[in-house]
């Protein structure tokens, strides 16, 4: 199993995958696939962090980290990345497609200079990675959903420890296709 970089030749395929992973998840709209059509296509978005796992030349894995600014009370603005999607085809699953993709992201992320990087998921699954609740450092998520589901790692030491405010996403977060 190799990642790599995903490719525009890459983006049906992708497509598939991201609406199959997800068809028979409770919490979500079942519109994943159309919102990577629509970060792919927006200002923010960096092709360095939107990678597929791949086994003999099938795509198994898909992953999607995409800029976003925390802003506090005096305006102040922070970069940050959103994780939004990660999907691993469900016959390839638990077999830890899943958590390579995150740590690779993790990786060129920080080698990008980001500092964080914050979701909403699933509380069980991502504090394996050392995920923690954006809560802990006085950041919030502009949904009305539960504290445990919003989560952030720092992506080096003591990064986020002077900032807090709320998360403002890029509009395409908020499009329906
Ligand atoms: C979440 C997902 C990407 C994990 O992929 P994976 O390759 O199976 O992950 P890994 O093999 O690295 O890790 C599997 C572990 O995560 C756990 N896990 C998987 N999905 C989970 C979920 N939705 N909630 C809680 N735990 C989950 C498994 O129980 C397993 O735990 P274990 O290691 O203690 O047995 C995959 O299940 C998927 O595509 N799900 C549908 C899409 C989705 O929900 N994406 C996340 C929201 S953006």
């Amino acid at each position: 199993m190799k990642i790599r970089q995903e490719q525009k030749q890459d983006y049906p395929e992708v497509f598939r995958l991201i609406e199959n992973a997800f068809k028979d998840e409770l919490y979500t709209n079942h519109q994943e696939q159309f919102l990577v059509e629509r970060l792919r296509q927006s200002e923010a978005f960096i092709p360095e962090l939107s990678l597929v796992a791949e086994t003999d030349r099938q795509i198994v894995g898909y992953i999607l980290l995409t800029p976003i600014k925390i802003v506090d009370e005096q305006s102040q603005e922070t970069a940050s990345l959103a994780l939004a999607p990660v999907a691993v085809h469900k016959d390839f699953r638990q077999q830890g497609i899943g958590g390579q993709l995150i740590r690779e992201a993790h990786r060129i992320a920080r080698e990008l200079q980001f500092g964080s990087v914050i979701l909403l998921g699933h509380e069980k699954y991502y504090p394996k990675f050392g995920y923690e609740m954006t809560r802990n450092y006085g950041i919030r998520l502009p949904f009305d959903v539960p504290d445990e589901n919003c989560m952030l790692i720092e992506l080096s030491e003591n990064a986020m420890s002077h900032v807090h405010g709320t998360v403002v996403y890029p509009p395409e977060f908020y499009e329906t296709h």
